[in-house]
């Protein structure tokens, strides 16, 4: 008897047991109802074409010689970090282009003698771009970087100034002149007058023009160098593999377990949202979830300043360039330069700025091209209405997304943060460089 009650509670227990596995499994089953995994293998592809790993190795630039030489890099990473490249002798890239803030500012528009017109971008892999700046005014890194020396907002000072700089600091000399040759005799300060600036006030520029072809033909030449060194400091800042780019090797593996560690149920949706309804990879796809090209995406003006008029005003800066692809400082003989001969300015491309990278959002608000947006809620919430414009025509539609759907896809955007892939030394300013600039560049808005 004893026993058969001990067998009958025995099978109690067990039913029970399997009741209980059965209401686990179904409470699981349910909270996953909406996980429409397995993803289609056509969405697999788009998945992969996003993957971190699908980026292809940095093209070689042939307009920049040094592009790949270690020891441009060296200069450049000094050069940026210098505020003796600088009219007041405060101001650096990096005063605006901070390491620790993914090389942007945290400020709406750039600040330094004066205001920048627009937001800094972050710098990390920009060098993948044909187009530099939101509105895609230069074409290469190398002709991007002279400018902001020579901005009376920016750097402030003169090209003049630059070249003599290189010419006398010992370290700058040598470094130079084993990466370019031999720098001429510079020290006759009425034929090379420190003012002399082909873009300043009067003065500077009567001084420039005062000066002989020739000579104002070598100090272009340096000037140029400067900016090559730069670009192949640039070169080197590229972003991580991301919590994103983990969960597509979990798919391209078919393993379920990894691809559940990785993402949770609103990330998931987050990325189906991305990738469908809200059509975000029309523009922000490839590996840097950019397609290089400019949009019109209706982003309001703040009150009282005027429409930003984007790429059209774009691309005829770049047109008339004295450092663009096709001037004589391009080191490529072959000068094809196909994308500046055939760049697009119709009247789509009004108040159209470049796709940048969602892969920069961490730690870089404010958004957009002149900081209107301080958060990803708020430019899902655009995206959601999509507005008209104030100049040209919005391209995107009104997506009618329900507030968790914005949400699910605010969540994903997150997962898209990773730290560089670029070696710590790269992104702290080199031991012999002014170490004021630490503290400068410390201060956020
Ligand atoms: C006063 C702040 C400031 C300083 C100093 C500054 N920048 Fe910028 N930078 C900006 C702003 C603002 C933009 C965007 C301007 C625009 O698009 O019109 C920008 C754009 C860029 C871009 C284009 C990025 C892209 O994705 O298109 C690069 C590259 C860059 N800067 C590098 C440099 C270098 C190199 C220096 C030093 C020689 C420098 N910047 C100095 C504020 C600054
Ligand atoms: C028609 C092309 C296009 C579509 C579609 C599009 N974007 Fe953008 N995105 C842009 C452009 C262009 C900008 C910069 C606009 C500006 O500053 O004027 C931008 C800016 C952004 C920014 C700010 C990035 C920064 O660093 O300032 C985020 C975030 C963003 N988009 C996310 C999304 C998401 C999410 C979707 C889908 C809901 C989406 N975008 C759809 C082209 C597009």
């Amino acid at each position: 008897m004893s026993l058969a009650r001990g067998l009958n509670r025995r099978s109690r227990r067990a039913s029970l047991i399997g009741l209980v596995a059965v209401v686990v499994w179904a409470a699981w089953w349910f909270s996953r109802a909406d996980d429409p995994s397995p993803w289609t293998e056509t969405e697999i592809e788009i998945l992969r074409s996003l993957w971190i790993s699908s980026l292809p190795p940095l093209a070689p630039d042939p307009s920049n010689t040094v592009a790949d030489d270690p020891r441009a890099a060296k200069l450049g990473q000094q050069l940026f970090f210098d505020q003796r490249l600088s009219g007041n002798g405060l101001i650096a890239c990096a005063t605006c282009h901070q390491p620790q803030r993914r090389f942007t500012d945290g400020r709406v528009k750039g600040q330094a003698i004066g205001t920048s017109k627009r937001n800094t971008p972050s710098i990390v892999g920009t060098a993948y771009s044909p187009w530099l700046y939101w509105d895609g005014r230069r074409d290469s890194l190398w002709s991007q970087a002279l400018s902001p020396l020579e901005d009376p907002n920016e750097h402030n000072g003169t090209r003049m100034q630059y070249v003599r700089l290189i010419a006398t600091d010992p370290g700058y000399r040598t470094a130079y002149e084993g990466l370019f040759g031999s720098i001429p005799d510079l020290s006759n300060r009425s034929r090379f007058p420190s003012v002399a600036t082909p873009v300043g006030d009067s003065r500077s520029n009567t001084a420039w023009l005062a000066m002989t072809a020739e000579d104002r033909e070598l100090v272009n030449k340096i000037f140029v160098n400067i900016g090559k060194s730069i670009a192949a400091y640039e070169r080197l800042l590229m972003p991580g593999p991301s919590r994103f780019d983990a969960y597509v090797k979990a798919v391209l593996d078919r393993n379920v377990k990894a691809q559940q560690e990785m993402f949770n149920n609103d990330e998931l949706m987050g990325l189906r949202l991305f990738i469908g309804k809200a059509n975000c990879t029309q523009c922000h796809n490839g590996p840097l979830f950019t397609n290089y090209e400019f949009h019109n995406t209706g982003i309001i003006s703040f009150p009282g300043e005027v429409p930003d008029k984007g790429r059209v005003a774009g691309v005829r800066s770049v047109r008339s360039n004295p450092f663009n692809c096709l001037s004589a400082y391009n080191d490529d003989s072959a000068k094809d330069c196909a994308e500046l001969r055939f760049a697009r300015n119709g009247p789509e491309l009004i108040g159209a700025m470049r796709t940048p990278s969602l892969r920069n959002l961490e730690g870089t608000s404010p958004y957009m091209h002149k900081g209107q947006m301080a958060t990803t809620a708020e430019i899902l919430d655009h995206y959601n209405r999509a507005p008209l414009a104030m100049i040209g025509h919005n391209e995107t539609k009104p997506l009618k997304l329900s507030r968790r759907e914005l949400k699910q896809l605010e969540t994903f955007l997150k997962s898209l943060a990773a730290p560089l892939v670029t070696p710590t030394k790269w992104l702290e300013p080199p031991a012999n460089i002014n170490a004021r600039l630490v503290t400068l560049v410390g201060s956020a808005r």
